[in-house]
């Protein structure tokens, strides 16, 4: 994997990039939509090619592991041939959904103990067995096995457990560099820094992170409920330690303002279940702020739900039309709304990329954050 900074924003730490794996470039900043079971839902991959111009989608470890299970997945020859996603994957470890998901767990110092979500079978994630699963899985970019603390979360809970979290990733780069790819191209892992909301600890996390020199690093532990000021200062002292000529990830984020503030600290890389969980509900994200489309103000509005960000749900639909189809339930309002608000999210993304290269990102930035978070 090879990552080259293209542009640089001179008001802020935003910066432009390509990151090329062996299942293509990624441009960054970037947003990549979330497919948790190997299906982004309710989205075709063809509209996530064309439509959306996704170039990266996420999948779980938890989930794949759990259905369809590593043997479907191996004898498909790996996540890309099953779900016939042919550009870059990324598999987040399980550090996150264990935690979020599993019925009962119990952390140890060797690993998770957890019971299924779906039926309550009993599970141990170790940090080796999570590489040796993400190797059978075979995304491009697999993350470490960690531990995401709550908010809030005390001190001393926080300190023993981004210890854990280090002592993890050693043996899960352990494992990882003494392995190789089932599918013949090359999958990176990136670290990832903890230390909740306390700025010693993501300090220190953020120079242990980076000492190991991967490929890319991670920003876990945010996003969990703390103020979004927290959660902006955390990013900004951790990437301000973080190698600057490697791509940086922040986990689980956000809103379209939090992604920008994000961007603007010095983040490539983002994911978040916002835009597609929110589009089921009928929350959209527009070029003009957020709409509830459930709304009665939408009933006879005839107009395209965004046509500034081109793509065909957001330019040929209209919002009484996607209004009447959520409020009926029909299972085609969820299609349209993901693709719009995945289309959005990639528009927003992109227009920060030309504005990060044309140099004026920063002044952007802060008038559209704004507009953004108002509701319509
Ligand atoms: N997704 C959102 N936050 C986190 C985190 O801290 N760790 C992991 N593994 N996944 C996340």
């Amino acid at each position: 994997m090879e990552f080259k900074i293209t542009g640089k924003d001179s008001n802020s730490s935003a910066r432009a990039g390509i990151l090329k794996t062996d299942h293509g470039e990624i441009p960054t900043p970037i947003f990549m939509p979330v497919g948790t079971a190997g299906t982004v839902k309710a989205v075709h991959q063809r509209e996530l090619e064309d439509d959306i111009q996704a170039k990266i989608i996420l999948g779980n470890t938890y989930h794949l592991y759990l259905r369809p299970g590593l043997d479907v997945l191996e004898n498909a020859g790996g996540i890309h041939k099953f779900n016939g996603w042919e550009k870059p994957i990324l598999t987040d470890s399980g550090g996150y959904q264990v935690y979020s998901l599993s019925n009962t767990r119990k952390i140890k110092e060797e690993g998770v103990e957890f019971r299924s979500h779906i039926d309550g079978s009993k599970h141990f994630f170790t940090p080796e067995n999570v590489m040796d699963i993400q190797r059978t899985i075979g995304a491009d970019i697999i993350m470490a096995f960690d531990e995401c603390t709550p908010y809030p979360c005390d001190y001393d809970y926080a300190k023993k457990s981004m210890h854990m979290t280090h002592r993890w990733l050693k043996r899960c780069i352990k494992r990882v560099d003494e392995t190789n790819g089932k599918y013949g191209y090359s999958q990176s892992l990136f670290p990832i820094v903890q230390g909740s909301v306390y700025e010693d600890l993501r300090k220190q996390s953020a120079e242990e992170i980076a000492s190991h020199e991967r490929e890319g690093n991670a920003i876990g532990g945010l996003s969990v409920g703390e103020p979004h000021e927290m959660m902006y200062d955390m990013t900004e002292l951790v990437c301000e330690i973080l190698p600057e000529d490697k791509p940086r990830y922040l986990m689980g984020v956000g809103t379209p303002a939090n992604i920008l503030e994000g961007i603007a600290r010095g983040v490539d890389m983002f994911d978040c279940v916002m835009p597609t969980r929110n589009a089921r509900h009928g929350i959209l994200f527009t070029s003009e702020g957020v709409i509830n489309i459930k709304n009665k103000k939408w009933q006879k509005d005839f107009s395209p739900i965004d046509p500034e960000i081109g793509g065909y749900a957001s330019t040929f639909y209209t919002k009484a039309y996607l209004r009447h189809l959520i409020h009926t339930n029909e299972i085609l309002g969820a299609q349209i709304a993901s693709v719009h608000n995945l289309t959005f999210y990639l528009w927003l993304v992109n227009q920060a990329r030309e504005h990060i290269i044309a140099g004026d990102f920063n002044s952007w930035k802060n008038e559209m954050a704004l507009k953004l978070s108002e509701r319509l």
